[in-house]
């Protein structure tokens, strides 16, 4: 794409690790394409990409829904001609015994975090291949580890993990590269707002949480902005750990 402006779809662009991403790579001039539920958020977010020079165009919207991922892909396509990068961030979390577990909670989990996931990754492949782009996942260190109290949301990114994997295999032979970022604990408002279980055992989250504290949201970005990257050329059905070491051993 050389000379040619890059554009970026950005799922969960109205704040955290979305917003720092589409900051990111708006300050090397990327064309930015935000979407999420928060329309205030997201409008913040626009102004921030404008005002470090870059064009942006928002869309509000539910990415759980099929629909809302293959409209979102057609939007940045008609008004943008194309896409270079995807990437699918939005999620949510939330933490339970495992006997409290109800199935609205299941469902919504399961609908915002891998379907989200999996619809987006359906409407922007064909469009990414197009243009030898890249699509990035957001997963997490709970998709490569049991994690107490988490069942929900591990099991949610343990299928991003799923989902990356299997459509790198079935698109290998093309020209487009899919990875997935996976952080453990990034100061975003997700884990400012995050309530753990009252009566946790602290020897069980201890694994999980980490030695090293937490990353930044720019952190992530940085490492998203790598595989959005001609340097990342040889990185395709990676899970790319992000988690100040909470995985090594
Ligand atoms: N913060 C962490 O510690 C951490 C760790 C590992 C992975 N992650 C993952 O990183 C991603 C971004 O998380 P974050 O920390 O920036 O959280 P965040 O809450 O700051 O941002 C998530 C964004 O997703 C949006 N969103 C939520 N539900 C949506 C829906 N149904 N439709 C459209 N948009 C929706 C929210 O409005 C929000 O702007 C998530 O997938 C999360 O699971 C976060």
């Amino acid at each position: 794409m050389t000379g040619q402006t890059k554009v970026a779809v950005l799922t969960g662009a109205g704040g955290g690790i979305g917003r720092a991403v589409a900051l990111r790579l708006a300050a090397d001039g990327t064309t930015i394409v935000g979407h999420d539920i928060d329309v205030d958020g997201l409008a913040e977010t626009g102004d921030a990409v404008r005002s470090a020079g870059a064009e942006f165009l928002g869309c509000a919207g539910d990415i759980s829904q099929r629909a809302e991922c293959h409209s979102l892909v057609a939007s940045a396509v008609e008004k943008f001609g194309g896409i270079d990068v995807f990437g699918c961030i939005a999620g949510i979390s939330n933490a339970q015994h495992f006997a409290d577990l109800d199935e609205a909670t299941w469902s919504k989990m399961m609908s915002v975090n891998t379907s989200g996931v999996l619809w987006c990754s359906q409407a922007a492949i064909p469009h990414l291949i197009e243009r030898n782009g890249a699509l990035i996942n957001v997963a997490s260190n709970a998709g490569l580890m049991g994690q107490a109290y988490n069942v929900a949301y591990t099991a949610t990114k343990a299928a991003v993990v799923a989902i990356t994997r299997s459509t790198a295999m079935e698109f290998m032979k093309s020209s487009i590269r899919i990875n997935a970022i996976a952080p453990a604990g990034v100061d975003t408002p997700l884990t400012q707002n995050f309530k753990l279980v009252d009566d946790a055992d602290w020897s069980l989250i201890e694994p999980y949480a980490g030695h090293r504290g937490m990353s930044k949201a720019d952190d992530i970005a940085g490492v998203f902005a790598f595989l959005a990257s001609d340097d990342a050329r040889s990185m395709h059905g990676a899970i790319v750990a992000t988690d100040l070491g909470s995985t090594a051993g």
